[in-house]
């Protein structure tokens, strides 16, 4: 995968965890939850990979660096959100890199079959974003995805942003996307916090190449343990659960 380098966004304090350690620190099965996808990203992109760190940086850099040396690193001093956190990692970007996987540090579960899904889809449809999706039984927190009449992702609505009939919508974002680097340079910078969390939002790209016309694809994960999002102490628990059960005795 020479052309390709993956972000993981990492930097977020995790308020909702309530918890005065940064969300990525909190160990899953005695493991620091950024080691998991950190491990996955690796194994696809090999020293291609950034993390972008903020809240508690030096010490995420350290666990991180403890396993895999290679990974390199961001600085996102404030957190304003998820699409700010990208912007904050593109100047790691070498040259070379022709798409860029985007990934967030509280999905631990993702498996490398699926990225290799995602870039091949992504690749084979000539897209400029393709993204993960999945329907799930309880969409609660997620991003919805917004499907347009010709059946192509046409935007993504947050929980906090959504009406009641989007909230009803099982169609999530998972939160990991590949893109077309130099659409995406040109993108992150298009995107505004005007929304109800004053937040630059990485999904608010997914409009912004619809109305351009561009190619936007889904390739669907139907595992919702493979794309469970960390946010609060019932996700940590439901974590370690999944984890016990896939245990082998
Ligand atoms: C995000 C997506 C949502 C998706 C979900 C999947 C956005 C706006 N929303 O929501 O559509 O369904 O993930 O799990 O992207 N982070 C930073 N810097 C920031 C903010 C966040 O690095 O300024 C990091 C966090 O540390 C975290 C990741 O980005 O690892 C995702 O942030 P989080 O606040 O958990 O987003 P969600 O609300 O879960
Ligand atoms: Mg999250």
């Amino acid at each position: 995968m020479k052309n390709t380098a993956v972000i993981i966004l990492a930097a977020g304090k995790g308020t909702r965890m309530k918890s005065a350690t940064a969300k990525v620190l909190h160990c899953i099965r005695e493991k620091p939850m950024i080691q998991y996808v950190t491990n996955t990203a690796v194994r696809l992109a090999g020293s291609d990979v950034i993390v972008v760190v903020g809240t508690q940086a030096d010490q995420v850099k350290a666990v991180v660096s403890e396993v895999y040396p290679d990974v390199r690193f961001a600085f996102q001093k404030e957190q304003l959100g998820t699409g700010h956190a990208v912007l904050c990692a593109i100047p790691e970007l070498c040259d070379n890199i022709e798409h860029v996987l985007i990934l967030c540090g509280d999905v631990p579960f993702l498996k490398l079959s699926t990225l290799t899904k995602l870039i091949d889809a992504h690749i084979w449809q000539k897209n400029i974003i393709t993204l993960v999706g999945s329907v799930i039984d309880n969409p609660r927190g997620y991003g919805r995805l917004i499907i347009d009449p010709q059946n192509r992702v046409s935007r993504i609505v947050e929980e906090a942003d959504a009406t009641a009939d989007e909230k009803t919508i099982k169609l999530i974002n998972t939160g990991i996307y590949c893109v077309h680097r130099r659409s995406l340079e040109t993108m992150i910078r298009q995107v505004r916090p005007d929304n109800t969390q004053n937040e630059i939002y990485l999904t608010d790209i997914i409009e912004i190449a619809s109305k351009q016309g561009a190619g936007i694809g889904m390739v669907k994960c139907e595992d919702s343990n493979e794309i469970l999002g960390i946010n609060t102490i019932h996700d940590l628990e439901k974590a370690e659960s999944v984890l016990m059960t896939h245990e082998k005795p």
